[in-house]
């Protein structure tokens, strides 16, 4: 376990075992620290870890359809473990249950954890070095910085699939939090939250988040969408000129009881927003608090879901000789 620590106090925790975050500790408008991720007080909690509490999903976050797709001809296959789909890589050697090696960074606040996904492991092609790192800097953002190789041509997409609550973990539903999401598009999806490979405005439903809005403002409409997935569990595409592969905003969130706010920045051309609608009371996380649904909300920043089977996407194909890199950062204050 690796924990990093700021000048303001701020405190983030994270282990080996699937590069977890396991606490993000950080003050509230009155200076008061609070843990504001979902997760265990002992690695026992997280064998198994069904919602991947604060996991590095991969090797490919999100969901591919049926479970298959052809790369330069070839048909793959890999482990269903979402109804007909692959979601998060797989079933049993994926990103969020493997032990990764963790080394501290040098120069900096932080710890990067690596490891090699085997050729053929889950049903992927080629050996993949990844290497995720966490930084922690005293303008409370903690870095999140992506990196793979590989030595066949094979789908990708990582994500951090930490579950915030930002008036403290346990501490109710998120459906009280505002959010504005920086994307006038989304991924609609099928009734496998598939995306139908439409690029759908957002203005006029309740996916738009242009303008700062409660969460739970619209979430049980009686819009498709939203009935589909349960609430949201949306892929929003991230607005930003062509050829622009900087940091964009993402998203920011408030929390008016505590005034906590969670800016999100990424390199990568979406965030999924997924409002923890799959939580059902079956997970006991930190100090015997039950995780109900929707008390936590995610924002994963990556590609858009099941890119490998929607050529249209942008692509998620890594090949021999290239090198991924993503970065995504999360900011902390209060207001
Ligand atoms: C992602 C998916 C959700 C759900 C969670 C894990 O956010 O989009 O549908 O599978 O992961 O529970």
């Amino acid at each position: 376990m690796y924990t990093l620590t700021n000048s303001h106090g701020v405190e983030i925790r994270a282990m080996n075992y699937g590069g977890i975050i396991l606490s993000i500790r950080v003050p509230d408008r009155k200076g008061q620290l609070g843990d504001i991720v979902l997760g265990h007080e002992t690695l026992e909690g997280y064998i198994p870890n069904p919602p991947y509490l604060g996991a590095i999903v991969g090797r490919y976050a999100n969901r591919i359809a049926n479970g298959t797709f052809t790369l330069d001809g070839k048909k793959y296959e890999l482990p269903k473990n979402d109804g007909p789909n692959t979601l998060h890589g797989g079933t049993t050697r994926t990103f969020d249950k493997v032990v990764w090696d963790g080394e501290p960074l040098k120069g900096a606040t932080g710890v990067a954890f690596s490891y090699l996904s085997k050729d053929g492991e889950e049903g992927f092609p080629g050996n993949l070095k990844v290497t995720v790192s966490y930084t922690l800097t005293d303008a409370d953002e903690l870095i999140i910085e992506y990196e793979a190789t590989t030595d066949k041509a094979t789908p990708i997409n990582l994500s951090q699939h930490s579950y915030f609550n930002l008036a403290g973990e346990g501490n109710g539903d998120i459906l009280n939090h505002e959010i504005m999401i920086n994307a006038d598009r989304f991924t609609p999806i099928d009734k496998n939250l598939i995306p139908t490979g439409e690029l759908r405005p957002v203005k006029g439903t309740p996916l738009d988040f242009t303008t700062s809005t409660r969460i739970g403002a619209r979430i049980d409409d009686n819009y498709e969408q939203l009935v589909l997935a349960h609430g949201y569990d949306h892929d929003f595409v991230i607005n930003r000129r062509s050829n622009d592969n900087g940091l964009v905003l993402a998203a920011r969130v408030y929390e008016p009881t505590t005034g906590r706010v969670l800016e999100v920045s990424t390199t990568q051309p979406a965030v999924q927003f997924y409002t923890g609608n799959f939580l059902d009371d079956s997970v006991t996380g930190k100090q015997g608090h039950v995780y109900k649904r929707r008390y936590g909300f995610c924002l994963e920043t990556q590609h858009f879901p099941d890119s490998p089977n929607h050529p249209d996407f942008p692509t998620t194909i890594l090949r021999p000789g290239e090198t991924f890199r993503s970065k995504t950062v999360f900011r902390f204050e209060a207001k």
